[in-house]
């Protein structure tokens, strides 16, 4: 493979003036992750340790191997939603190594509103089950929760994806062999005792862990009987007499070793085969990401650079590198791992849509995962492209991509806008993981270009009424559309609805990456089949 050739000059001024914006890009980004980690009130983390009780992180990081990476998943959902009230949403997910087995940690975050569930948490907790799924992954559930945050019942309790989702896919993977353990460090209250209930396995924490379908003042109210919380449904209670759980632990740190003994019997499973080299930093430094990634996103920026700072020995072997050059396709290894990579590299024509898509289809037949590296304007529009099939070709790439069995990511590094969204592994097409950097803007289309066709629209209408727009009202229309854009197209209110699995240090996207194919081995790769490409 070729080691691509940088044409970036790194002591320019222009470049080191883009790494200074950039510089303040990453300290914002790094401020309020720290602000999110340390959200919680002072009160309610000492009120927790003189339980004896360590903090969800704590928990985590005495749960995975030593010196094992953990990927945490949307840290700051719900940013800047209920007045930053929630931090991280009150729960922490992510994919760590226990016992040598890459799997999914839920934990509960109980110093924040008791660990109970509003929206976001519901959707963390569901899209890390969904991972592990995906991946095959063994689940690790640290519970301390007080359940559905009451005053948001209605957005937490009835729909297919809330709360009732937990239970029905412990069940789905306990069928399919994916280990469930739950760890019970807290409260467990109505709906959340069904998490240890429906775990292949449960331990639960000495007079710490309670579970029950009804707490002591739900009893009193109901039958009039009083009954302490331990009486009801404490650790020894539930390891005694009702056996809902299995393993009675001393206090945290023993429960999370009961957890990891639990680990060393777990089924052997064959993994899907790679073939995996030896891992190399790249030639190019990756701290070098800082100087390119886009800012000013009219500013078009050459992918090879971008590629050449995240892959083994920067070499990359290109796919039709003379052929529409708008997109850029080849393969590589990160970290020893091979992954085809299709990049942005300008708007998606006839022919980019092609060539993409018999990448996807080599990447399919070849059992190689599929990195999608996004700064992506959409498809190119006019009579001229229209006539040519744009979109007979643009769907080619989009049912490519649908189809493809592989394991996907995506990375958005610059603009995620219109349907080129979709034909580069947004989040409806299912990537096993889905990051932004913190410069990365989103939305149906570049803010400028929504106002221009809004105010437009708004024009046709009063023009057909014999009337006309006031230029004032025209720019006062356009700034509130632009203003919605900027506020709603960053990555900081993507990650906080969501819609992404979390922003990421560009330096750190190769390491991201690397855990996720690794994860991705757990599970042999599915065969594809596509359907009818519109030819
Ligand atoms: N809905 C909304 N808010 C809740 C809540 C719930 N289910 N459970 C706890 N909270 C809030 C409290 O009001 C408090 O808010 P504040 O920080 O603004 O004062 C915060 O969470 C912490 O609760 P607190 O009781 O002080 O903490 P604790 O650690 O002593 O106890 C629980 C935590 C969860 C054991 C206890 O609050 C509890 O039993 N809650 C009710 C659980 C329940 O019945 N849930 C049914 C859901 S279906």
């Amino acid at each position: 493979m070729y080691r691509i050739e940088s044409k970036i000059d790194t002591k320019s001024a222009e470049f080191k003036q883009h790494q200074e914006e950039f510089q303040k890009i990453l300290e914002e980004y790094r401020k309020i992750r720290r602000d999110v980690i340390n959200g919680s009130s002072p009160r309610a983390i000492e009120k927790h340790k003189k339980r004896g009780k360590l903090l969800a992180r704590e928990r985590i990081n005495l749960l995975i191997d030593p010196n094992t990476p953990f990927l945490e998943l949307s840290t700051m959902a719900a940013y800047g939603e209920y007045e930053n009230q929630f931090p991280s949403a009150g729960i922490v997910t992510g994919i760590g190594v226990i016992q040598g087995k890459e799997s999914i940690i839920i934990a509960n975050d109980a110093t924040v509103k008791g660990g109970t569930y509003i929206k976001e948490t519901i959707k963390k907790h569901v899209r890390a089950q969904e991972i592990a799924m995906e991946n095959h992954l063994p689940c690790v559930y640290m519970v301390d929760s007080g359940g559905v945050f009451l005053p948001e019942q209605a957005n937490v309790f009835p729909d297919r994806f809330d709360f009732g989702r937990f239970f029905y896919n412990q069940a789905r993977m306990s069928a399919a062999g994916i280990p469930q353990i739950a760890i019970v460090m807290g409260s467990c209250t109505a709906g959340g005792a069904y998490v240890p209930a429906m775990s292949d396995e449960t331990i639960i924490v000495k007079d710490q862990g309670t579970i029950f379908i009804g707490g002591p003042p739900l009893v009193k109210a109901a039958t009039g009987e009083e009954v302490t919380a331990e009486e009801l449904g404490g650790a020894e209670v539930h390891t005694s007499i009702s056996g809902v759980a299995d393993h009675l632990a001393n206090d945290d740190r023993h429960a999370v070793q009961i957890c990891r003994n639990i680990f060393e019997n777990l089924e052997h499973k064959a993994k899907q085969e790679l073939d995996i080299k030896e891992a190399e930093e790249p030639y190019y430094d990756p701290k070098e990401l800082y100087g390119l990634a886009p800012i000013d996103l009219k500013k078009p920026v050459d992918s090879h650079e971008i590629i050449a700072r995240m892959v083994d020995g920067s070499r990359f072997q290109e796919f039709k590198a003379k052929y529409a050059p708008t997109i850029v396709t080849g393969f590589a290894h990160i970290m020893g791992l091979p992954i085809g990579i299709i990049a942005s590299n300008g708007v998606l024509f006839s022919e980019t849509a092609l060539k993409g898509a018999h990448f996807v289809e080599l990447c399919s037949k070849r059992n190689i995962p599929i990195l999608f590296l996004q700064n992506i304007t959409g498809f190119i529009v006019g009579k001229e492209y229209e006539h040519k099939g744009i979109a007979r070709d643009g769907a080619k790439f989009v049912h490519a991509v649908a189809n493809a069995n592989v394991p996907k990511f995506t990375v958005v590094f610059g603009g995620s806008f219109g349907a080129g969204n979709y034909a580069m592994a947004g989040r409806a097409y299912d990537p096993r993981l889905l990051f932004m950097w913190p410069n990365a803007k989103i939305s149906v289309m570049g803010g400028e270009q929504a106002a221009g066709v809004l105010i437009q629209v708004k024009e046709e209408q009063l023009k057909a009424r014999g009337q006309e727009m006031d230029p004032a009202e025209i720019e006062k229309l356009r700034k509130n559309i632009l203003d919605k854009y900027e506020y709603e197209g960053s990555a900081y209110y993507s990650t906080s609805k969501m819609w992404d699995d979390g922003i990421i240090d560009p330096v750190d996207t190769r390491k991201v990456i690397a855990m996720g194919i690794a994860a991705s081995l757990n599970k042999p790769y599915e065969k594809t089949e596509y359907g009818i490409f519109r030819m």
